[in-house]
């Protein structure tokens, strides 16, 4: 095949890629910070995630995939076709993509996301699912009949999937993740404690502090914000048990989508999950007690993937090596001229 071949995941907080032939190229915030008057992209990825929450009006920064799934075209296109360019240089080759997606994206968002990569200058590319990939990039071998479940804790949403035999038997996209957790944090400050503060902070206190279960020992930080009163900068010390009660909500929703994906798998299936245990991966499953929380609401063995952050590229980058993989389970690369 010619032209270089990349491996995508291209997620709601994060844009990860992967080279074949060098590996990991590029973890970077999927954000992009615009001129609000003329529209002009000024910053894009880490650059941009700096910018967030530390601008005026003049310059708005942009998530452009919200949930998992592609939300600001335009933006979604400019933030890859800048990468695009980064990789291949001057290259004559358009490169061919894996891009990772969503398993409950519907057939709308899935010819969003190839539109998007297309105009963006990929030269094909083959979409397969966000479970699948995960399953495959955290070490689980595609070909077993055995039923594998997998949840995806991510930024924007929770991906649960039960894999077997290389394609999704059952599979169900909730749209809570770590952004919701952040968003619940910044609330509960503004409404119960009367302080506003932004999106990294709440970010920073949700990984210092946050819990999916109450800490053995009550821990405490300092953080900086402004206060609702008078807008004026303050300090201020926020407890880890606030932030395990104020965040709950969310973690419910989560365990809630769980559940409802294991009510629908036929008991075959959820006799080989009872004995396979649930994979996790996803950045959100970092969150302290997340395993232990999950262990004790389904009773079910949960089994933590190596490198969470890592593991839906991972599938990806497994499959660029392996392409035979792709027919095997009847995916195929589209084209351009596919599309229309
Ligand atoms: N140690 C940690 N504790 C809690 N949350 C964490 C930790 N490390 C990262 N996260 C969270 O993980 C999330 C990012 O995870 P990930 O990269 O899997 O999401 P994504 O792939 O960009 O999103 P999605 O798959 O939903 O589109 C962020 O919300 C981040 O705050
Ligand atoms: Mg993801």
């Amino acid at each position: 095949m010619l032209g270089m071949c990349v491996g995508i995941d291209f997620g709601s907080t994060s844009t990860i890629m992967y080279v074949g032939g060098k590996g990991i190229v590029l973890d970077e915030p999927t954000m992009i910070a615009v001129d609000t008057e003329t529209g002009t992209p000024v910053a894009i990825g880490n650059t941009a995630y700096t910018i967030n929450g530390r601008t005026d009006d003049a310059i708005r920064v942009i998530s452009p995939v919200q949930n998992g799934i592609i939300s600001d075209y335009t933006h979604a296109e400019h933030i890859l076709r800048y990468y695009f360019q980064r990789l291949c240089g001057n290259s004559i080759f358009k490169p061919n993509v894996i891009l990772t997606v969503p398993s409950g994206a519907t057939n709308l968002d899935k010819r969003t996301f190839l539109d998007v990569a297309m105009h963006a200058g990929a030269g094909r590319v083959c979409l397969v699912e966000e479970s699948l990939a995960s399953a495959i990039g955290a070490g689980l071998d595609e070909d077993t009949f055995s039923g594998r479940f997998i949840v995806n804790l991510g930024g924007g949403s929770v991906d649960i999937s039960v894999v077997t035999r290389g394609s999704l038997a059952v599979s169900k996209s909730v749209k809570v993740g770590g952004k919701s957790i952040d968003e619940a944090i910044q609330k509960y400050l503004r409404k119960k404690r009367d302080i506003l503060v932004g999106p990294q902070t709440a970010e920073r206190l949700k990984i210092c502090l946050g819990s999916a279960v109450p800490r053995k020992e009550e821990i405490a930080v300092m953080a900086n914000g402004k206060s609702g009163l008078d807008n004026m900068p303050m300090s201020f010390e926020v407890t880890s048990t606030e932030l395990f009660h104020c965040i709950d909500e969310q973690i419910s929703y989560i365990i809630g989508g769980i559940k409802s994906v294991l009510e629908i798998t036929p008991p075959e299936l959820v006799g080989d999950i009872s004995e396979n245990g649930i994979v996790l991966t996803g950045g959100t499953s970092l969150l302290y007690g997340m395993k232990k929380r999950l262990e004790s609401e389904t009773g079910i063995e949960i089994i933590m993937a190596d490198d969470p952050l890592y593991s839906c590229v991972s599938g990806a980058a497994a499959i660029v090596k392996d392409m035979d993989f792709l027919t095997a389970n009847g995916y195929r690369f589209k084209t351009v001229q596919e599309l229309s």
